[in-house]
């Protein structure tokens, strides 16, 4: 073999090599885990633990959100900073990677929006005393970023990946099989 056709192979090598790496990235830093819209809603699919998890979370956001709003309303901002610290990029660091690959980057970028808009009241909520930070101007900044849930969960739900096609018919199989005695 010739140098120049060695040289050729190491570099189609490459390219190939590029290419499958390039397609990687791009499955699990943008497109995520995605299927086929029913509503509109663009479906993440998620194996059924992983999706109780994020399901989780957001109750947690949620009743968060709850307690937040009522500490807000009585004036008690270390409360409500301790609170809102909760909700924050702390709350995140459980998250782990096979799940970040499954999500679309949309969805990360918003969730990871949200815990930072919480971390940013926690601060505002933590130095209120003595500057003109009061708990209305929180309870507004709150309405913002309840709105980046609201938009999030106009574009995307949770499902589970369709069931492989041999275990559905095994288990036709058997109660087609059963169903004579
Ligand atoms: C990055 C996207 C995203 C953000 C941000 C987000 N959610 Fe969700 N949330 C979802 C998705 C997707 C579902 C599942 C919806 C479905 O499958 O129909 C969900 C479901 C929920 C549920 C239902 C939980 C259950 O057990 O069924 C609650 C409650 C919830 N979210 C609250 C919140 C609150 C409160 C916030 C903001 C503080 C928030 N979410 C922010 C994406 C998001």
């Amino acid at each position: 073999m010739t140098e120049a056709k060695k040289l050729r192979i190491c570099l189609a090598i490459v390219a190939a090599l590029t290419l499958i790496i390039a397609t990687m990235a791009y499955k699990f830093i943008i497109a995520g885990s995605t299927g086929e819209t029913h509503d509109g809603r663009v479906p993440v699919l998620l194996e059924s633990a992983e999706r109780l998890f994020v399901l989780k979370e957001m109750r947690g956001l949620l009743s968060g959100v709850q307690q937040l709003s009522a500490a807000l309303a009585r004036d008690d901002l270390a409360s409500a900073a301790r609170l809102a610290r909760s909700m924050g990029r702390e709350a995140d660091s459980a998250e782990r990677a096979t799940l970040m690959g499954k999500l679309p980057l949309a969805f990360k970028t918003m969730g990871l929006g949200v815990h930072a808009d919480f971390d940013d009241m926690a601060n505002r909520a933590e130095s209120a005393a003595g500057t003109k930070v009061s708990s209305k101007e929180l309870l507004l900044q709150l309405s913002g970023t309840l709105q980046k849930c609201v938009a999030c969960h106009a574009q995307f739900q949770l499902e589970l990946p369709p069931p492989a096609k041999s275990a559905q018919s095994g288990h036709s199989a058997r109660i087609v099989a059963s169903s004579g005695d």
